[in-house]
Parts: C-alpha cells; structure tokens; sequence
C-alpha cells in the first residue's frame, strides 16, 4: 500500500494524466476525420491524374488505423481515469450473459469459434448497471477470443451460483499466462498483444470491484484461462452498500 503522501501524488497524476487525455481528444478527432476525408477524396480520383495514387492511398489507410487505434485506447483511458456514475437497476445475470453472448455471435461463428454457454436454472437477481457490466464480459469474452491459437477453438460461458454467490464464468482452451506475466495482466497499459491497449482488464476489475463483485483467473499455460466473476445478489448487495439505492429501481420487467 502506497502511504497517503505517495497515494495523493498518484491520485495528482492521474488527474494530470486524464486532463492531457482530454486535451488531446479534440485534435485527435480531427486527425481522424482529416484521415478518412483524404482517403475517401484519393480512392475517387480518376485513373491517370496521379501515378502514385496507389502509394498516396496505402499511407491514408495506415494513418487512418492509427488514429482510429489512438482514438479507441484515448477513450477506454478516459473511461478508467473518470468512470461513468453507476446506472443501478435490477437485472437477471443469465439475461444480461446471454444479450452479450448475441452481441458476439456472428464475430465468433465468423472465427470458427464453438461458444458452449450453460446458464442457471433459475434467474439470478442482481443489482447492477447493465451497461457496465456487458462492458466488462466483452473485454473478457473479447481476451478469451484473442487467445485462441488452436484448431478447435473453444470458448465456455457458465452462470450459476457458488458460496452463495451468483457467478460467471468464460473459459477459453487458447495459449494460457505464463505464470511470471500473471501478476502483470490487470496493469494500466499492460499488453503482450501487438495491437493491444492493456486497458481491457484494470476497466473489468474496476466494474466489478464497483459491483462489489470480486474476479479470479485460473491460467495454465498451452491450454487456457478460465476467469470467474463472482456477484452480490440483490439482497447482499443492498446490504454492503446501505443508503447508496434508492429503495425502488426500475424491474427487469419493465426493461
Ligand atoms: N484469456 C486470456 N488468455 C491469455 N492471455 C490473456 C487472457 N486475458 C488476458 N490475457 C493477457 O493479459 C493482457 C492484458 O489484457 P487486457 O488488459 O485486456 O489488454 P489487451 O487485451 O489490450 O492486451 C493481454 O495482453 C494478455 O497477455
Ligand atoms: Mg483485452
């Protein structure tokens, strides 16, 4: 644990950090579209006007996927740095599972990918902001995905309930943690993939964490990761946060 002094100074450079995230967004933004006019503008010029047309519009594209990279790992920065207040309404876990799995379907029938997904029998109630939360299963869904490095990909969603708790779990038959990077993985800015942000894991601890949810990994390396994200109920939640809820929230029904 850092001691307060070091702690503020941490908590200063974070603020720092978020406010030059911010103050680069603007021209980021019009790079970006400057990026996509250009291209549109190269790709519709005639044949003949300029021979290296071909050269002009290769540099265009790559520009293009840098800025639109830079763009997606500025945003998910900001979003860790400055979390969103939390939405908090009742929703059934299996529910919100199943919407994100639908999300994913066609990338992953597209990839080959066998999704085995086995919910609870009953609906497990929880406390949560719905988007938030899909947020965190995409990052994990999307990691399992980026592991995949056999023939038979194979990819495992489970709900249930353990210890009292409802659960999630997304288990992957990929490339697995080596064990020495395994205390590394929920760094800010921690990656080992090329196009990789290292942001996907500190924004799902920190959701969860809000949810007063805890996450735990089971890596073996060569042949997968299984990541469980265990919940509050309804009910534990009210009484680990007192007073943050209004006493009625909107129902699943009514969604
Ligand atoms: N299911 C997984 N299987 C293997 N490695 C994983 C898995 N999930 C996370 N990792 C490792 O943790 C790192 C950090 O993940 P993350 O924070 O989502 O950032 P990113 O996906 O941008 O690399 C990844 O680069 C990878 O090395
Ligand atoms: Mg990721």
């Amino acid at each position: 644990m850092p001691d307060t002094k070091t702690g503020k100074k941490i908590a200063d450079l974070g603020a720092v950090a978020a406010g030059l995230a911010h103050e680069i967004r603007n021209p980021l933004n019009s790079l970006f579209i400057n990026s996509q006019l250009l291209e549109e503008m190269l790709s519709e010029l005639p044949e003949g006007v300029a021979p290296q047309k071909e050269e002009m519009l290769t540099l265009a594209r790559a520009n293009l996927k840098v800025t639109r990279r830079l763009n997606e790992s500025l945003s998910a920065f900001l979003r860790f740095a400055r979390p969103p207040a939390m939405d908090l309404a009742l929703v059934d876990l299996n529910r919100v599972v199943a919407e994100t799995l639908r999300f994913l379907d066609v990338d992953f029938s597209y990839h080959g990918i066998d999704l085995r997904a086995r919910y609870h029998a009953s609906s497990l109630p929880l406390l949560a902001d719905e988007k938030q939360l899909k947020q965190a299963l995409l990052n994990l869904l999307l990691n399992a995905e980026e592991a995949l490095d056999k023939e038979e990909k194979v990819i495992r969603v489970t709900t249930g309930v353990r210890d009292g708790r409802p659960f999630v779990r997304i288990q992957d038959n990929g490339r697995g943690i080596p064990r020495a990077d395994r205390r590394h993985i929920f760094r800010l800015f921690y990656t080992t993939r090329r196009e990789g942000s290292g942001l996907g894991l500190p924004i799902v601890r920190q959701i969860i964490h809000q949810h007063g949810g805890t996450i735990s990994l089971r890596s073996r390396e060569g042949a997968g990761t299984t990541v469980t994200v265990a919940l509050p109920f309804e009910a534990q939640f009210r009484a680990m946060f007192p007073g943050r809820l209004p006493l009625a929230l909107p129902a699943e029904a009514g969604r």
